[in-house]
């Protein structure tokens, strides 16, 4: 790759996470005055390629660098906390972790009123004695739901019989691990306003929650759980929740449940994010808002595509580049997040290693690969290091 190739990546970078100069106006800018010349721009530099590069000695425990700042989790399966010597690397590097797929409706709970719990309880059991915390994910989401939800020989239930069906779903599983899942994605993806090729209503999601109980599926939700276990913390969870139509739809929820008395603890934001988009301020600011209206954030399922955005093809430059970038990007948003760290409790990646994520080469996305530290890892230990300094 060329050196002016190099640049506009890295430019590409600089202008989302905020760090480069503005574009040059020069014909629009007032003379500077001969008092106070303008000082001369620094020229925007490429990332020492050797910044994020292995260091001598152990390898340190992300959470434990993090001790006292936030929780510092991962999505995992029960394989990998009950065979091999994965386990050994989850406890050592998280404090709380997700099931990527086992907790999902469809894992536990194949025909009404039967469920499965053996694998599930597997991982959890493996989390509580390791003194390790869980977030339970998830109960209400269009995708990966009981096959038997929403429909009765082959036609959709009722309004009531959904209902009715919802809160024995969320009663048998919230009530299964009462005690034992700290804090529960009670509602995932609820919006998709503006999405391409998903049926909306006013930036609602048709879903099949949706479409037969109307938008109070939501706190029924809600209260379902809490009545099933009083002391869980109970989150709404999305993906791009910096973008400002969603973040307008999720504050508003916010806001309609605190009003009616139903008990939301936290907003979850995914964060699958990419190379150049979205842009750190964007997310911060939703953050934000949301610790204004008394809420807490966790971000639940970060991982870094080495695409610059979405529907891109990763750029055509060395791994060793890419991987930097990656790192720079890493760097950024955990800048961000230590910044906002009384409002932010949890920060979660969504797998172990990159060939463990659900993207699959060659978006390698994750703080390992091969179970190796990537300069991503250490761009994250280094601004845990940062912030335990300040
Ligand atoms: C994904 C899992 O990682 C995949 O293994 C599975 O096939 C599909 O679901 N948002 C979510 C997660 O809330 O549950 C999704 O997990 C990733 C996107």
């Amino acid at each position: 790759m060329t050196w002016s190739t190099r640049l506009a990546l890295f430019s590409l970078i600089s202008i989302v996470s905020g760090c480069a100069h503005p574009p040059a106006r020069e014909a629009a800018a007032p003379a500077p005055t001969p008092a106070a010349p303008a000082p001369a721009p620094a020229p925007a530099e490429p990332p020492r390629p050797d910044r994020y590069v292995p260091r001598e000695g152990p390898v340190p425990s992300i959470a434990q660098t993090y001790d006292g700042v936030f929780l510092v989790g991962a999505a995992v399966t029960p394989g990998q906390v009950l065979m091999g010597s994965t386990h050994e690397f989850i406890a050592r590097h998280f404090n709380v972790i997700v099931a990527e797929n086992e907790m999902k409706p469809v894992m536990l709970s194949r025909r009404e009123g039967q469920y499965d719990f053996n694998m599930a309880d597997q991982l959890v059991d493996w989390a509580v004695k390791n003194e390790i915390k869980v977030r339970g994910h998830t109960l209400v989401w269009h995708q990966q739901a009981a096959p038997w939800m929403f429909t009765k020989d082959g036609k959709d239930v009722s309004r009531d019989v959904l209902i009715a069906r919802m809160r024995a779903y969320i009663h048998a599983v919230v009530g299964h691990f009462k005690g034992r899942v700290w804090a529960w994605d009670v509602v995932n993806e609820a919006f998709a306003p503006g999405e391409p090729n998903v049926e909306t209503v006013g930036g609602w999601r048709k879903s099949d929650f949706y479409r037969i109980i109307g938008p109070e599926f939501i706190e029924l939700a809600f209260r379902f759980a809490h009545e099933a276990d009083p002391d869980a913390l109970l989150f709404y969870n999305d993906y791009a929740t910096e973008q400002p139509a969603k973040r307008a739809l999720i504050l508003e929820l916010v806001r309609d449940l605190q009003k009616k008395g139903v008990p939301i603890h936290g907003v979850g934001h995914q964060t699958h994010v990419y190379l150049s988009s979205p842009p750190v301020e964007d997310l911060e600011q939703t953050i934000q808002e949301v610790a204004k209206l008394g809420l807490r954030n966790h971000v639940t399922e970060m991982d870094v595509s080495l695409r610059t955005g979405w529907g891109r093809p990763v750029e055509d430059a060395e791994d060793d580049l890419l991987f930097q970038l990656q790192a720079e990007r890493y760097a950024k948003f955990f800048q961000m997040f230590v910044r906002n760290k009384d409002k932010i409790d949890a920060v979660l990646v969504w797998g172990l290693s990159d060939e463990h994520s659900w993207l699959r080469p060659p978006d390698a996305p994750l703080l390992f690969s091969e179970m190796q530290p990537k300069p991503a890892f250490w761009a994250v230990i280094d601004e845990g290091l940062r912030a335990k300094k300040k």
